[in-house]
């Protein structure tokens, strides 16, 4: 393949010997699963996010739920969220067999805090409300401190989907640390990977206790705690628990990765500031506003010219060798959701907009000038007819 064709893909993690020796290092050890790399894995994300606590688990999806059972969200109760988002965000409710209350969205495709308040105003409809569970999509901030305060203000705790979101922030802090608990996603086209995996932090010492416990079958002291020397084989069942502790293969990939988020971070900045420099100009796109402390996990445009079909966009990109995604299809949308909750796509007309127009170009560490200029002209090309 000569290099002008040359395929670009969507995304690609970023691994070199550094994580090979590490993962390497661990299958030497005779102990693959949850163990001292995790641990310290834990102790450098909960120093790295600036809070006291900080859980590995093996996705985010399983974080998020072992979040919502901490808190005992009630059946039958409301979590207010956004459609625009990956469905792991609302299925969690359904596990607690609680339901979504989703949310429009703003310009910035995150959930409107605005009209979360209105929400939070109404004492018939606040009253069934259990939490928050916003997402800062594509790695920007959902306003989280405005969420936060409002939660705290009625007694309903703030749960942060920051699947995205590390190593972003909000007047410095970074995202995920301002609820009660926040959850990252280490799956592999994330700003940072273990291949899968995720972590939960919190500050709330009594929440995470229960997080802990709950991340392992509900067993009162894990493998590792019982096969150092002098500890008894013995162990309670306290709860009934789920399987979602991270094996120390991934947490070795995690700790390298984790090493290296400021430079991948200034990689994702590069990007989209080629990206803004380059597409700004053009006709019928809309892009991302900028912000200083996004993660750029995505970087999502949208078609804004009549006639200009999204999804032949992406077919004609794919052609040229470049490839492209979409985040997301709202959930109102898809057919278990539209069929439990009897929800219309004029339900929710922003996410419902938005998706038609959405493409998410490639953004990822090491993807290089030749390639950026590729991928601008093409899209250039496109949208201008
Ligand atoms: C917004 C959002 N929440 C949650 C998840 C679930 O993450 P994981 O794949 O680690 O379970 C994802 C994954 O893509 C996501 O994008």
């Amino acid at each position: 393949m000569n290099r002008s064709t040359d395929f670009i893909p969507f995304a690609l993690p970023s691994l070199d010997r550094r994580e090979e020796e590490a993962v390497l290092r661990v299958l030497r050890s005779g102990w693959l699963t949850t163990g001292q790399e995790t641990l310290a894995f834990e102790e450098e994300f909960a120093r790295a996010a600036g809070v006291p606590f900080a859980a590995g688990v093996n996705s985010a999806t399983a974080g998020l739920h072992l979040v919502l059972e901490a808190l005992a969200i009630p059946p039958d109760s409301l979590v207010i969220t956004t459609p625009y988002t990956f469905v792991a965000t609302a299925e969690v409710i359904r596990y607690r067999r609680a339901h979504p209350l989703f949310v429009d969205i703003n310009d910035d495709f995150n959930m409107d805090t605005e009209k979360v308040l209105r929400i939070l105003k109404d004492p018939a409809l606040a009253r069934r409300v259990s939490a928050i569970l916003p997402v800062h999509l594509g790695g920007r901030a959902c306003d989280p401190e405005a969420l936060s305060r409002a939660g705290e203000a009625a007694g309903i705790p703030l749960v942060e989907d920051a699947a995205h979101g590390f190593p972003a922030a909000q007047g410095g802090r970074l995202l995920g640390t301002f609820g009660a608990a926040g959850v990252y996603s280490f799956y592999a086209t994330k700003t940072m990977t273990t291949g899968e995996g995720g972590m939960v932090v919190s500050r709330d010492e009594e929440l995470m206790k229960k997080i802990r416990l709950l991340r392992l079958h509900g067993i009162d002291r894990d493998v590792w705690t019982r096969s150092r020397g002098g500890v008894s084989w013995e162990y309670d069942v306290a709860e009934v628990g789920f399987k979602y502790n991270l094996t120390d293969i991934a947490a070795a990939l995690g700790r390298v990765q984790l090493n290296k988020a400021q430079d991948f971070l200034a990689e994702r900045r590069r990007i989209a500031r080629f990206y803004r420099d380059n597409l700004g100009d053009v006709e019928g796109l809309i892009l991302p506003r900028d912000c200083p402390e996004h993660s750029w996990h995505l970087f999502i445009i949208r078609l804004n010219r009549p006639g200009l079909d999204r999804d032949g966009f992406i077919e004609k990109m794919a052609e040229a060798g470049i490839g492209c995604s979409v985040h997301y299809k709202p959930l109102h949308l898809f057919s278990y959701y539209r069929r439990t909750y009897g929800l219309k796509p004029q339900d929710l007309p922003r996410a419902a907009e938005f998706f038609h127009q959405a493409v998410s170009l490639p953004i990822y560490p090491g993807l290089g000038e030749e390639a950026l200029h590729r991928i601008t002209a093409e899209v250039r090309r496109l949208v201008q007819g």
